[in-house]
């Protein structure tokens, strides 16, 4: 039976969160520590890790970080078998290292590609394999990739990240059907416009950010802890019959 009332507790749950020092995955990782779960970050930023292991660590689990540059897929091998080394298992991955270009396609050099589908497309790729095969060995886990309104989406300016997260969500649907049967499931969030370092460029922007905004039907921008509750949610038993799904989350942008 399933305990509603306790949906969201993940005492002693192990949880790997990548671009954990970043605003999203930040908020992601002191969501699952105020649960009772077990987090380790990874980045490649310790200063930044120190101040989300330090909220983290008011809610008395184990918290700790893996530096890692998701460029480099040696790196990325190692940091999934470090962060189960550490945390003993990994219950959850959530995939959320990234960044985007805003270009024209025509302006896009193929240094441009070659570098956000590594970090945007390729990383997460093998991020999953890792922590799949681990997932495997325990008989079950959940995947939560990062996609974007992007996914879905030709909004000008975007057409590399587009790609990227576009892949996201399909790969999102393959892993989904070719790992059920070890009782993993693997979905994407896909946030509308959150303010974070990604974005400040366009959200301080006051025609753009008006621009923006006059084309969400809810008329603000979303919140760190919107993206954190679907990704609680995701993990939760609440979603045991979940996947392969990307699960938009952005006010209302894409109804029409
Ligand atoms: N903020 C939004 O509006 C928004 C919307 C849709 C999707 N997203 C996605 O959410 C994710 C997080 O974005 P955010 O808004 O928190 O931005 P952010 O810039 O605050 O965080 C991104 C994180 O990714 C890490 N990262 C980037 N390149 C890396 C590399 N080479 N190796 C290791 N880590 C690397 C950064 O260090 C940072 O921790 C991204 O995948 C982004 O595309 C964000």
């Amino acid at each position: 039976m399933m305990d509603y009332r306790n949906m969201f507790d993940f005492t002693g749950k192990k949880i790997l969160v990548t671009g954990g020092t970043g605003t999203l995955g930040s908020e992601f990782a002191s969501a699952f520590a105020s649960c009772g779960a077990d987090v380790v970050i990874s980045g490649r930023d310790r200063k930044k890790a120190d101040e989300v292991l330090k909220k983290c660590r008011i809610y008395g689990g184990k918290f700790d970080f893996v530096s890692c540059d998701l460029s480099d897929i040696r790196s990325v091998r190692e940091m999934v078998a470090r962060a189960r080394d550490i945390l003993g298992r990994i219950g959850v991955l959530c995939s959320h290292a990234g960044y985007s270009i805003r270009r024209p396609a025509l302006e896009c050099t193929e240094d441009d590609w070659d570098s956000l589908i590594s970090i945007d497309l390729k990383a997460p790729f093998f991020v999953a394999c890792e922590a799949a095969k681990i997932m495997n060995e325990q008989n079950g886990g959940r995947i939560i990739n990062t996609a974007s309104v992007s996914s879905a989406r030709g909004h000008r300016n975007l057409s590399i990240y587009a790609s990227a997260k576009g892949g996201i969500s399909q790969m999102t649907k393959v892993m989904a059907n070719e790992w059920a049967p070890y009782g993993i499931t693997v979905n994407a969030v896909a946030p509308g416009y959150v303010p974070s370092d990604q974005t400040a460029d366009l959200i301080s922007d006051g025609s753009k950010r008006d621009e923006l905004l006059s084309k969400i039907p809810m008329g603000r921008f979303g919140k760190p802890e919107e993206i954190a509750s679907t990704v609680l949610f995701l993990a939760s038993p609440g979603a045991s019959y979940i996947t392969g799904q990307t699960i938009y989350i952005e006010g209302g942008r894409m109804i029409d």
